[in-house]
């Protein structure tokens, strides 16, 4: 695969329909830096947007119900690092290794060819006009939809990111085996709270998780040789079934909520007050007195989990700068501008425009994990393999 045509095209068509880098000097310069969201962002340069990438989730739905929770996953797996900028669905380059490699992303990341496909179909409608992050943030809402989750309000306008970094993706997402002070830590520093941790852990709902990320409760708890106490017996019989002790199983895959695997619904709730959860940052939350009074809630009320969940989502999709002085993100904001009045962004049109009859316009690179791999995961939460998510959508890991 060539540089220019899996890498530079698709990018500079990401960036390019955002205006950040406007390759032409008459353009460059006029950084965007405080947002401009709005709700009707598209709606008159790309009215059937919504419908369009409707038709996307639901095509790829039909033959693959997970990929609800892995869209829900990969939209939080790109907010929560370093803002909802479509970095997750970039290759490594020569000049930085990206997220998509993180432990959490690697081998469980899934959706990426949705979006590709998606992406092209939005270019064929409304060409260099909708970002891939806009793209990816409205899939992840129609996914919940789909699963029969509850619509939530989003506004448009977000810009692509043009770089990735797996260190990055390694450090902020939240593991499901680390503690839930450090997850709710990590909420905070995005400004998100403790309220939020409990109610996008809910995403849940829906989804797989891989069998090493939660293996050590079913058979050597944190060394003591034997099984989580916390976790009822009959689900613990279920899941050493469905993950025997031996790493031949770490791949395996099951259900988070396995009282309604593919409903979006508080069922994840309900298990997580009977000790049926499955990661151990899942059922944490009934230990923490004020995180439990919480899930305790939306076990009984399905509506006010529903209410919580739109609410904590919008907030999540709004992570355009995660800190109020990310001043990385500025930075890099001014070396992308810095890039638009040189050669390079000749040549980036010029190839453009040479390449544009051969290959699809894409949000990401080429080197996705095939679909369907075996070890994809939902779990919202962060190091896939190991370890993540609880929080975050989806459901895969
Ligand atoms: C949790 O956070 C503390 C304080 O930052 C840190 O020392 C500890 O290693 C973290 N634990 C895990 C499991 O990440
Ligand atoms: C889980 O909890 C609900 C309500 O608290 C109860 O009705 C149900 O029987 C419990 N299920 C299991 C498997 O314990």
């Amino acid at each position: 695969m060539s540089l220019s045509s899996y890498f530079t095209i698709p990018l500079f068509l990401c960036l390019s329909s955002l205006h950040l880098v406007s390759p032409f000097p008459s353009f460059g310069g006029q950084i965007d830096y405080d947002y401009n969201y709005n709700y009707n962002y598209y709606e008159r340069s790309c009215p059937r947007l919504r419908m369009i990438v409707q038709n996307g989730v639901w095509a790829a739905f039909k033959t693959d119900t997970r990929i609800a929770a892995s869209l829900l996953r990969l939209h939080f797996h790109d907010c929560f690092v370093n803002g909802c900028d479509a970095s997750i669905l970039l290759d490594d380059t020569i000049d930085f290794r990206g997220e998509k490699n993180a432990f959490p992303n690697r081998n469980s990341a899934r959706g990426y060819e949705v979006i590709d496909s998606i992406k092209a179909d939005v270019e064929q409608a409304c060409p260099s006009t909708v970002s891939c992050v806009d793209i990816l943030t409205l899939a992840a809402r129609e996914s919940v939809i789909l699963s029969g989750g509850p619509y939530y309000p989003l506004s448009f306008g977000r810009k692509d990111g043009f770089t990735a970094s797996e260190k990055a993706a390694n450090e902020q997402l939240p593991s499901p085996i680390e503690p839930l002070e450090n997850i709710t830590a990590k909420f905070t520093s995005k400004g998100l709270d403790m309220k939020d941790v409990v109610v996008l852990s809910g995403a849940h709902t829906i989804g797989f998780a891989q069998c090493f990320t939660f293996k050590r409760r079913l058979f050597d708890f944190k060394g003591t040789g034997k099984p989580d106490p916390t976790l009822e017996s009959s689900a613990l019989a279920n899941l050493q079934g469905m993950c025997p002790n031996k790493d031949a199983s770490n791949r395996n895959l099951a259900p988070l909520d396995s009282a309604s695997t593919y409903r979006f619904d508080n069922a994840y709730y309900v298990n997580l007050v009977n000790g049926t959860g499955l990661l151990e940052s899942d059922q944490a939350l009934m230990r923490d007195p004020k995180t439990s009074a919480i899930v305790t809630a939306y076990s009984s009320n399905s509506y006010l989990f529903s209410a919580d969940f739109a609410s904590s989502m919008t907030k999540l999709s709004n992570l355009v700068f995660p800190t109020i002085n990310n001043i990385a993100q500025v930075v890099r904001f001014h070396v992308h501008e810095q890039t638009s009045p040189n050669l390079f962004s000749y040549f980036v049109i010029i190839a453009f425009f040479l390449l544009m009859s051969l290959h699809r316009l894409a949000c990401g690179g080429g080197r996705h994990p095939s679909p369907g791999f075996e070890g994809d995961s939902d779990d919202l939460g962060g190091h896939g393999s190991h370890d993540f998510p609880k929080t975050g959508g989806g459901s895969d890991d």
